[in-house]
């Protein structure tokens, strides 16, 4: 009998990215219509675990003593779990299906990894605390993507919005008053590996004028999070747009995310930026509840591959 036993939410970065990995702080929200799933089959007795990644063109990864040395990210996450709980791997398979878009800057192996980590708890009839399960799923992120801040699991496993400063507790964030986002996908996939890697390189090569790109950064997070806190729209769509301003000049940028941006802009928005690793993947835009319907199609007019709207509160 197949159990649907967990799942896991995507994530949106609403400000601060790549700044966040040098010590920046940045918002981040969770996106629950978006979700991975985990679904588990009992298996029989001696034939034991492995993990089928529908998505993945139904990979399937045999977690046995070989997967022990192998850096299979599934493979990875499961042996630490098992170590941590003290058990065997179980004789049962974890189907993985997600609808959450591969590499497009909304945490989609952050996702898979907790929604696979969930359900192993629910096979050993064990529970964690959301820090202990962040921390498994922030070494997993590592190998996905080097150098990780750490905030794509924390949104994802705690699934609330939060205000998160790399190596300190997350901070819950407070809504003061819900308010809309419209995100469009560039259909174009992206490595925010790669992205992040390349900001190294222009940091490392251009210390100062990166710096200086990435305290301007850290400076509008903390003017987005009085306007959040503080119910003003209208100032949170001019930092928004800053925000991308600043990540075109950090090279994250692509040619169709300022496309659908100032597309977003023209249609009635707020304010819009990339989301996430940048270089292709999302774009978001803050937008009053009328103008969701006409942002959204002047966004596929304009060849977005698919658009979503979603409240933050
Ligand atoms: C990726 O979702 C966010 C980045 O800031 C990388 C990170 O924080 O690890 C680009």
């Amino acid at each position: 009998m197949n159990i649907l036993a967990r799942s896991a939410c995507a994530k949106i970065i609403l400000l601060g990215e790549h700044a966040v990995v040098y010590g920046k702080p940045s918002i981040a929200v969770p996106f629950s219509t978006l979700r991975t799933f985990a679904t588990i089959a009992a298996s029989p007795v001696g034939s034991g675990f492995s993990i089928t990644a529908v998505d993945l063109d139904n990979q399937l990864t045999v977690v046995d003593q070989q997967s022990q040395t192998v850096e299979d990210p599934l493979a990875v996450a499961s042996w630490k779990m098992f170590e941590l709980l003290g058990i065997s791997p179980p004789d049962a398979n974890i189907s993985l299906h997600s609808n959450i878009p591969i590499a497009s800057g909304m945490g989609s192996g952050a996702a898979l990894t907790t929604a696979l980590l969930r359900a192993i708890l629910h096979i050993a009839d064990r529970t964690l605390p959301n820090e202990k399960l962040n921390e498994i799923v922030y070494e997993i992120e590592k190998i996905h993507h080097g150098t990780p801040s750490g905030i794509d699991n924390t949104v994802i496993v705690y699934e609330k919005p939060v205000y998160f400063v790399r190596g300190l507790e997350p901070e819950r964030l407070k809504v003061a008053h819900p308010f809309s986002l419209v995100i469009a996908d560039t259909g174009v996939s992206a490595s925010t590996k790669v992205a992040v890697s390349d900001v190294r390189k222009l940091y490392d090569n251009n210390r100062l004028v990166t710096q200086q790109l990435i305290d301007s950064i850290g400076e509008l997070v903390l003017e987005g999070r009085q306007a959040i806190e503080g119910n003003h729209f209208v100032e949170l769509g001019a930092i928004m747009n800053r925000n991308h301003e600043l990540l075109k000049e950090l090279t994250v940028s692509a040619p169709m995310l300022d496309k659908l941006v100032e597309c977003a802009r023209q249609a009635g928005a707020l304010g819009a930026k990339l989301t996430g690793g940048g270089r292709g993947g999302n774009m978001i835009c803050l937008v009053t509840p009328d103008v969701i319907g006409s942002v959204k199609s002047s966004l596929l007019a304009n060849g977005a591959y698919r658009v979503y709207d979603t409240i933050v509160q």
